[in-house]
């Protein structure tokens, strides 16, 4: 019998396919992160075994908790917003972490940098995250700063591989059309300020609600938790008082 999780899967894989076909582009032009927050590791080893190999968290130390307990070669992707402090034990801890979707300011790049550098690890690849719904805040640069982050990723961070740009939308997971638009519009910005083939450009947009959109957009990359998962089950904090 196929694990309920893996059926759900299935059907995002299916329909996100179907949407990359829409934009004119091949299935396999978009690649779906399996977000597991929240959620054990024995659901997210169903999907591995199931043949899926990317996950994304966004708690560092959940991702840490979780990295040993799947194969080495799943992929994590450690995605949104990353604190300075987090950032040695994360890559210590975690060899097969793939990308940084979530880079928004340039010390965290530097921090990045320096812990690759001081591990010896193979470059990292990163994605800037662009706050697309309002004025410059902690998670997600102002678009306006998009090409300046980027730069400085690219040609000042010689062990990260600046691999394109990432949003979240609202800040309730939530995304619309202007989001994905002015993403876009960072990357035609970028990529001609660097002189980066605009096909070699990495775009995250898209969740849940949205990834079909964000993909018939331009996503190559979209993050799916609550429709493959279900409902995130936070603790409850009352409990531990
Ligand atoms: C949790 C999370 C997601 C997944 O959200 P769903 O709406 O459950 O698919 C995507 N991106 C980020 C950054 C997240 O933290
Ligand atoms: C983007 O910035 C605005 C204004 O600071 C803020 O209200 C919003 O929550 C931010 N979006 C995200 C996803 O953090």
């Amino acid at each position: 019998m196929v694990a309920p999780v893996a059926a759900a899967l299935r059907a995002v894989l299916a329909r996100a396919g179907r949407a990359a076909e829409r934009s004119g582009r091949a299935a396999e032009a978009v690649r779906v992160v399996a977000v597991g927050k929240t959620k054990p590791v024995s659901m997210l080893r169903q999907l591995y075994d199931a043949g899926h190999r990317c996950f994304g968290e966004n708690y560092a130390q959940e991702l840490v908790a979780k990295a040993p307990q799947l194969p080495e070669d799943t992929r994590w992707h450690f995605i949104g917003h990353l604190q300075s402090n987090k950032v040695k034990p994360l890559l210590a801890a975690v060899p097969n972490l793939d990308m940084v979707e979530g880079v928004d300011n340039e010390k965290i790049a530097n921090h990045l940098d320096r812990a690759v550098s001081s591990l010896g690890r193979e470059p990292l690849k990163v994605l800037v995250q662009v706050n697309t719904s309002g004025e410059e805040s902690k998670s997600g640069i102002d678009p306006s700063r998009c090409v300046e982050l980027a730069k400085h990723v690219k040609l000042g961070c010689p062990h990260l591989i600046f691999s394109g740009l990432m949003t979240i939308g609202m800040k309730d997971y939530s995304s619309t059309p202007e989001n994905f638009k002015a993403l876009v519009n960072c990357k035609l910005e970028v990529c001609k300020a660097l002189g980066i083939p605009t096909e070699q450009f990495e775009l995250s947009m898209g969740m849940s609600g949205d990834f079909e959109k964000a993909v018939e957009m331009g996503s190559t990359n979209v993050r799916i938790g609550s429709t493959i998962f279900g409902p995130r089950e936070y603790p409850n904090k009352k409990q531990n008082q």
